[in-house]
């Protein structure tokens, strides 16, 4: 299987916050949000392994600002790495000035996904072939986040996660 690069698979989704998808303060449920990047990197994950894909884990979300009811929310989903039939997906969310068109970072996240056949089980995926100077940055840091996140579900020691250990020892 050749390689593939991250902006072959990036998938962008835009949608406006409505009110059935807010709390009492008028501000985007986290459970909405959540549920759009997951959409958005299942595709991505799809694009680029060309399968099914499932989620596996929610390595890591930030809510660091709130979303108001009425806002333009984008979620842009990107393959940081592939590994045997995992891929990790960097979630960017950027809310839109309405008046000048702007687009900020509100809220980002990190999913895993895994291929699987038509019986669920997982299959091998593309490497992936950063190019940007960002995606060789995430590239180089997914193998520690895999370990911890392996650690923490418990299907890898952590005197195994070499990578991870090495952040502690330099
Ligand atoms: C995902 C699934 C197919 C994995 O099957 P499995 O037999 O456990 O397979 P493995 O243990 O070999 O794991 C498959 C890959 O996922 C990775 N993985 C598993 N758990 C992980 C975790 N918590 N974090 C990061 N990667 C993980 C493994 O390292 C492996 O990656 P690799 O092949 O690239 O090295 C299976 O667990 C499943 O179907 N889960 C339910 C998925 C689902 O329904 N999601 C929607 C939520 S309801």
């Amino acid at each position: 299987m050749s390689p593939r690069t991250p902006s072959e698979s990036k998938t962008t989704l835009t949608d406006l916050v409505l009110p059935s998808e807010t709390n009492p303060l008028g501000n985007m449920f986290g459970g909405e949000l959540l549920a759009r990047m997951d959409r958005a990197a299942s595709i991505a994950a799809r694009r680029h392994s060309r399968r099914i894909v499932v989620t596996v884990s929610v390595n890591h979300v930030a809510f660091n600002k709130v979303i108001p009811l009425g806002s333009v929310v984008t979620v842009e989903a990107t393959i940081s790495r592939a590994f045997k039939t995992s891929m990790e997906v960097f979630i960017d969310v950027l809310l839109e000035d309405r008046q000048s068109g702007k687009r900020t970072k509100a809220n980002e996240a990190i999913f895993t996904f895994v291929a699987v056949d038509e019986n669920g089980h997982p299959v091998e995926v593309p490497e992936i072939r950063p190019e940007t100077d960002l995606e060789q940055e995430r590239y180089a840091a997914a193998l520690r986040r895999r370990q911890l996140s392996l650690v923490l579900a418990g299907k890898l020691k952590a005197q195994d996660a070499t990578e991870l250990k090495a952040i502690f020892e330099q």
